[in-house]
């Protein structure tokens, strides 16, 4: 077997584990590893397929990015190309990526990447490509697994950046709005804000009234402490209204999520009267070393996709079906996200508590 890997989407901790440990395990099944560079985009470049062997991958289990290089900018069925003019066009070049595997020789492609990279491989498959997906993100947004690699890594980053909000928050008597991100989930925010001890939790999935928000704070204060902890993830919205966005667009226009921190910190100060202050935690989240459960589960999912692609279980994903990762089909993680439900126990538990979800 000749497979390829690569990684897509925004980066997750613990992609570099997932490479090493599929990497390891085909070759000791005598089979040979390519790695396409920044996505679908090493193809089309240059120098964009690389050997991997055991050398290439050695150290880089507990290093955070990816070897391989990712993108969130288009797919191969919405391909950016650069006209004479210099002005950009969107083309499909799908038929070219699954020309350009079969020329490079390429049994079966992993893909490692979240719902839109997992979409774009679940649509090769169909084209008739071999494709083993591997699912990454720290949103932990995708159906079909019970978490994705790289989700506590963001959860344990968030919560010390919170621990450290206390000090400063309770030194000056205010409040702070910290946002996390998560897309139109709330599972980052959920569970750092709950790890951290925060007030107020906002998440996408309970929408929040904002006078609620400030009758909790307010009761806070006359009780004692005299600052508050309000965690918001980036996709949450207002009861009848709608989440925050930025002014710039994504690739092919699409909004970007921004601001929702900010924007409760104004309305929150306007309310209670007290200082405020806001801050968005970012790219941060995504950065740094996996922590170990992250690199166990990685590397759990890297050998697993191998020993699938043995199996010729091909258009499946590998997924963590607590005690057990098994093979699922790719269509099965995408065709919803998967939101925080009502009854989660970390919500039940957070209430229990008193912590406020501004509902
Ligand atoms: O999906 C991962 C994620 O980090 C989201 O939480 C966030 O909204 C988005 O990617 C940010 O993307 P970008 O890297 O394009 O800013």
């Amino acid at each position: 077997m000749r497979v390829a890997i690569n990684t897509g989407g925004g980066d997750a901790p613990g992609l570099n584990a997932v490479v090493r440990a599929a990497v390891l395990s085909a070759e000791r099944r005598g089979w040979e590893v390519v790695g396409i560079r920044r996505g679908y985009d090493g193809l089309f470049f240059p120098g964009g397929v690389v050997p991997l062997n055991g050398a290439a991958v050695r150290g880089i289990t507990h290093l955070g990015g990816t070897i391989l290089g990712t993108t969130n900018r288009g797919s191969p069925f919405s391909f950016p190309v650069e006209k004479p003019d210099g002005s950009v066009t969107m083309e499909d070049r799908s038929d070219e990526v699954i020309d350009r595997i079969q020329k490079l020789k390429i049994d079966c492609l992993i893909a490692v990447g979240g719902d839109g990279s997992l979409r774009i491989a679940s649509e090769l498959a169909e084209k008739g490509l071999k494709v083993i997906g591997v699912p990454k993100t720290i949103d932990n947004d995708l159906q079909a697994t019970a978490v994705t690699f790289g989700f506590h890594t963001a959860v344990q980053t968030a919560t010390d950046a919170i621990d450290k909000l206390h000090s400063t928050a309770e030194a000056h008597q205010r409040i702070m709005v910290v946002e996390l991100m998560g897309r139109h989930a709330g599972w980052i925010a959920l569970f750092a804000g709950f790890a951290a001890t925060a007030d107020v939790i906002l998440i996408p999935e309970i929408p929040y009234d904002l006078d609620l928000v400030a009758a909790k704070i307010n009761g806070r204060w006359q009780q004692g402490p005299e600052f508050a902890i309000v965690v918001v993830a980036e996709g949450a919205h207002p009861k009848g209204g709608e989440a925050s966005y930025l002014e710039e667009r994504g690739p092919g226009g699409k909004r970007r999520l921004g601001g929702a921190a900010y924007r409760i910190s104004r309305r929150l100060a306007e309310l209670t009267g007290r200082e405020t202050r806001s801050l968005v935690l970012g790219h941060l989240q995504r950065g740094g070393r996996p922590i170990a459960f992250d690199r166990l589960l990685s590397m759990r999912f890297g050998t697993a996709a191998i020993e699938i692609a043995a199996q010729g279980r091909f258009g499946c994903m590998v997924a963590l079906d607590p005690p057990r990762v098994r093979a699922v089909p790719i269509v099965e993680a995408i065709e919803n996200i998967k939101s925080v439900p009502m009854d989660d126990d970390v919500v039940l538990a957070a209430r229990a508590m008193g912590i406020s979800f501004g509902d």
